[in-house]
């Protein structure tokens, strides 16, 4: 959440800087700013403005300036409101330091209180102010700005942050300092840059280091940098290749990056199981072939499961759950937070899953300290290379490339295969024969061309999410691997077109929320065989039947080749629509073929709703605040 970018160099600063903020805007769009260092003018220029990029690319526009350092934000606002005043950067009282950060620091107002006491005077209220603060009164007892810097990340410490501090008095560096919020350099011939993900650079370059916690990097204009701990020795580091090219992040001809991420998710599922299985059919991990020590687990030690995740990520982890149960293992999905501020607790004998596309949400990394105090053994399954989440015991990437939509759709999908893979890996080493495990990756195989014959339905999903204009709210209902299906399409729904809508277990309507159901309530119904539960297919459908039985309107999603579906319902009440989606003949992969029309209605829904289907209201992607 919040996006920074700093740019030092020979040319003008500002079109990089703003470039940047475009890339970073899927952080936060609350507000933007840059601060501009041009020795022609006013020794520090620093333009913000409530509301999204365009509204401050249009005021450095105005400027033109021709600054050729500069740091700049786009922010997600947790402390004060979304406003001019509260939008990064913050500057000292003379206004020749500025500062921007991603995170949060604990002890601000403490800080705030004792500075003010000594004579500063704050113009936000945001946590972030008493940085530019800190760093004046250490440059004014003669501090150099790394040293500043360097003293500032011992006064704020327990905090989080990713921060860049810019003084006039030394317009030839940088400094930036990284602790639990992701900081790159960007090593590109027409300058030096740093930012909180390396799109908002990748079109400069693809070379690029990431700084780890406690590190600090010092930027030059010489085009020279380095990289010491908050004790100033000197800290290695790698430089990176960046694989992915600048057409992946770029919307291209779609409208949206949620459509594009959509219809990109054949090729997601090829790629997930891309060299993940033998000519006979057996998954092959690399995160456990390369570990001994993680087969010893697997062999000797691994009782119970463990599934951490936030939001969708949690709903692709409940899914995988219900697989882990099907090949026999004591197994529970949790939501991240909610675990790591209970009592509950691992043992040395059970397996933690954290699941997430960008691996730095705060809620989960939280939790993983938790699970690495306690000695448990991890593996993640996780989207953004070299995130933070990877630095925790072994695991596999999703592969499902850059996400950038707010909304997650294709890392659902690829989270969902890939722990169907893990629970295979795993349970092929005792408890599965060879023709199981063959007879499901030859199954997964086709999974991709099922895929694009759901895209290939597209217009008619989007009619029908247009259909859903005027909807006043909305029930998801699904019963075994469907339940999951049925929260995530909820989820979507919400966050996109801003319908209420709660998604839940088809059982537990009845216990409560059928006090919804009247004709203007639509009630999507996930309504597929599972092999494994013949009963649920029934059960669900009378679920059905009592929502028609009071005039609620019926979506159903239903395996094509049922035409029962459309015939449920007392004469003139039956489902107004049936999406079929192909039969893939498990479970698990069930929840992937059902969820993508969901993810298309919630879209179209959005869109004439007249949403920002990319930048919901209130939303950010990785969550990096707790
Ligand atoms: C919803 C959505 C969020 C994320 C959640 C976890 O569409 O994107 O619910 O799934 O914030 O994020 P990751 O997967 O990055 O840990």
């Amino acid at each position: 959440m919040c996006g920074i970018v700093g740019y030092i160099g020979q040319k003008s600063a500002a079109g990089f800087l703003i470039e940047g903020l475009e890339k970073l805007e899927y952080r936060g769009y609350d507000s933007a700013g840059v601060a501009l260092l041009d020795v022609e003018q006013e020794p520090l220029q620093i333009i913000k403005h409530q509301g999204k990029v365009a509204a401050t690319a249009a005021a450095v526009a105005a400027i033109k300036p021709t600054g050729t350092s500069g740091i700049a934000h786009t922010r997600w606002a947790t402390h004060g409101e979304p406003s001019d005043r509260n939008a990064h950067p913050h500057a000292d009282c003379r206004g020749t330091i500025a500062v921007v950060h991603n995170g949060q620091l604990t002890n601000y107002q403490a800080l705030k209180k004792q500075l003010t006491a000594q004579g500063h005077t704050f113009q936000s209220d945001t946590d972030t102010e008493v940085l530019a603060h800190l760093l004046e009164d250490f440059r004014k007892n003669g501090d150099d700005l790394v040293t500043a810097v360097q003293k500032t990340t011992q006064v704020i410490a327990g905090g989080t942050f990713a921060l860049v501090a810019i003084d006039a008095a030394t317009p030839d560096t940088l400094v930036a300092a990284c602790m639990g919020s992701p900081l790159y350099i960007g090593l590109a011939d027409d300058g030096l840059f740093l930012a909180s993900d390396h799109r908002a650079f990748r079109a400069h370059t693809d070379k690029s280091v990431q700084l780890k916690d406690g590190q600090m990097a010092i930027i030059n204009a010489d085009h020279t940098y380095r990289v010491v701990t908050f004790d100033n020795h000197q800290s290695p580091h790698d430089i990176q290749q960046l694989k992915y090219q600048l057409e992946d992040i770029e919307k291209g001809t779609y409208a949206t990056f949620m459509e594009k991420e959509i219809v990109e998710q054949p090729d997601v599922v090829r790629r997930v199981l891309d060299g993940r299985s033998t000519d006979d059919g057996m998954v092959r991990l690399g995160g456990i072939e390369t570990h001994p020590e993680f087969q010893s687990f697997i062999k000797k030690q691994l009782h119970d499961v463990l599934i951490l995740g936030c939001g969708t990520s949690l709903y692709a982890g409940e899914t995988v759950a219900r697989f882990f149960q099907e090949h026999g293992y004591e197994v529970q999905a949790m939501d991240a937070a909610e675990f790591a501020t209970s009592s509950f607790q691992v043992k040395p004998t059970t397996l933690v899953v954290p699941m997430s596309q960008s691996g730095t949400t705060a809620d989960l990394l939280v939790a993983m300290e938790k699970v690495k105090a306690a000695g448990a053994v991890s593996f993640s399954l996780v989207n953004v290379p070299g995130s933070k989440l990877t630095s925790y015991g072994t695991g596999m990437y999703l592969h499902a490339g850059p996400e950038t939509g707010v909304a997650s759709t294709k890392a659902f999908t690829a989270q969902v295969l890939s722990g169907a893979l893990l629970v295979l890996a795993l349970a092929q080493e005792s408890r599965l024969n060879a023709p199981h495990v063959a007879a499901f990756t030859e199954r997964a195989k086709t999974l991709s061309f099922a895929i694009e014959k759901i895209l290939a339905q597209s217009d008619d999903y989007k009619k029908i999410g247009q259909s859903l204009k005027d909807v006043p709210r909305m029930l998801y209902i699904g019963r075994g691997y469907g339940l999951a299906v049925a929260k995530e399409g909820a989820l979507k729904m919400m966050e996109i077109a801003r319908i209420p809508s709660l998604g839940m277990s088809a059982a537990s309507m009845k216990h409560g929320p059928i006090a919804l159901v009247d004709s203007e309530t639509v009630v999507v119904a996930i309504c597929i065989h599972d092999p494994k539960v013949p009963e649920l297919y029934d059960l669900t459908v009378s679920n059905v039947e009592q929502v028609l039985a009071r005039k609620g309107r019926v979506i159903i999603v239903a395996e094509e080749g049922d035409d029962r579906v459309a015939t449920l319902g007392p004469n003139g009440q039956h489902p107004e629509a049936v999406i079929s989606v192909p039969k893939v003949h498990y479970g698990i992969l069930s929840a992937i073929t059902t969820m993508i029309p969901l993810q298309i209605l919630a879209l179209a829904a959005a869109e004439v709703r007249g949403m920002n289907v990319d930048q919901p209201m209130n939303l950010a992607k990785s969550v990096t605040v707790l």
